[in-house]
């Protein structure tokens, strides 16, 4: 092994040449100020002081060098690296500088803008007239009750009392869900809560049920194949009609005003026996139009009475049916259209409007919650 070559001149190592590392100084400073924006800047870095730049491998053939050239060429080194690392610093805090300026422009928020114009949303009435119903009885210390939209066809007919033979239960009038033998409908009225329940409870049994129900209605101007009903169900012991006509009314004058009451009409129901059709006292004329030809009244045709839905005592069949001893208890249940109630009590005239969706229909009911 060679000793130390003593006499050697580092000036004479190509790449520690005060000439080479000016040119690579020059080179390196050139393409960090025409660097064109921070990603350029990082790769320039990168070529001119990672470990493979022109700087890097020079600094290595210090090494090679005796003792004494060492420092010399070490200290030539070091001021390029210092002034290359300079200029780096200078040109990214220019860059950066650009960039900020750049970015408060672009991302600008123009606070004169008006904040009021997005147009809220709105609850749909449907919604919130199922729980008004519902808060109007809770507050009597009903409950209530829910049951599945997919309803197992003995709830929705059998145990209501509507036999095999019953036109109800054709496909004219029923959504059969998968084929007719499946056993399952979608629940033509909200009923089967009245079976559910008192399969499920001992009595005393008070509670509504506001539901989504489903007849294959086309959809028109009073109909729609998808609707809504809310369905009564009180079981007791010494139930009467008394107790039905009372409570219908208090119904009527929590939804409609003060005063408003209800009148029954001879009906037939399957599962209730007796069964009355129920009329709303007309809330607008209270039936001063009726045969007053100068003060006609477009929400009742002056008529004085508005048909609402239908009621009765709970047949004592349906009671069996559920498991209820019909010698003890007795009880009455009814049931009425919500898509109707709200065409009358907000004079729409279209049931198309209270399907569609449209923001502009809802938005007219306000945001009650
Ligand atoms: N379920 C009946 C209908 O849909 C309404 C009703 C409910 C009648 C409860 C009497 C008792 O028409």
């Amino acid at each position: 092994m060679s000793a130390p070559n003593s006499q050697y001149d580092p000036v004479e190592v190509t790449p520690l040449h005060p000439d080479e590392l000016a040119r690579m100084r020059d080179d390196a400073v050139a393409a960090i100020r025409a660097a064109a924006d921070l990603t350029r800047l990082k790769q320039i870095k990168v070529e001119h002081t990672g470990d493979r730049s022109p700087l890097a491998l020079a600094n290595r053939e210090i090494g090679a060098l005796p003792p004494q050239a060492r420092k010399d060429a070490g200290q030539r080194i070091g001021a390029v690296r210092k002034e290359v690392t300079h200029a780096i610093q200078a040109r990214q805090e220019e860059l950066e500088a650009e960039r900020d300026a750049r970015v408060l422009l672009e991302e600008t928020v123009d606070v004169t803008l008006p904040w009021d114009r997005t147009p809220p949303g709105a609850r749909h009435p449907l919604s919130t007239i199922q729980e008004r119903v519902g808060d109007v009885f809770v507050s009597m210390g009903w409950e209530i009750a829910e049951g599945p939209e997919a309803e197992a066809e003995w709830l929705n007919f059998d145990a209501l009392n509507i036999g095999p033979d019953h036109p109800a239960r054709t496909m004219q009038d029923t959504f059969f869900v998968e084929s007719e033998q499946s056993g399952v409908v979608l629940r033509t009225h909200t009923s089967p809560v009245q079976a559910r329940t008192m399969l499920s409870r001992t009595p005393p049994i008070y509670v509504v049920c506001p539901g989504r129900t489903f007849r294959t209605d086309e959809l028109d101007a009073t109909h729609t194949p998808v609707f809504s009903q809310v369905e009564g169900l009180a079981v007791d012991e010494g139930i009467t009609m008394a107790h039905l006509k009372g409570t219908l009314d208090h119904f009527a004058s929590s939804m409609f005003g003060e005063g408003i009451t209800t009148r029954l009409r001879p009906s037939y129901f399957p599962f209730t026996e007796p069964s009355a059709e129920m009329d709303l006292q007309c809330f607008v004329c209270r039936g001063a139009s009726v045969g007053n030809p100068d003060r006609p009244c477009r929400t009742c045709s002056s008529e004085g009475w508005i048909e609402w839905g239908g009621c009765g005592m709970v047949n004592p069949r349906v009671l069996i049916a559920c498991g209820i001893d019909p010698d003890r208890y007795t009880g009455f249940a009814f049931g009425m259209g919500l898509e109707r109630t709200l065409m009358f009590r907000h004079g729409i005239a279209d049931m198309h409007d209270m399907v569609e969706g449209d923001i502009r229909f809802t938005t007219a009911f306000g945001m009650e919650i």
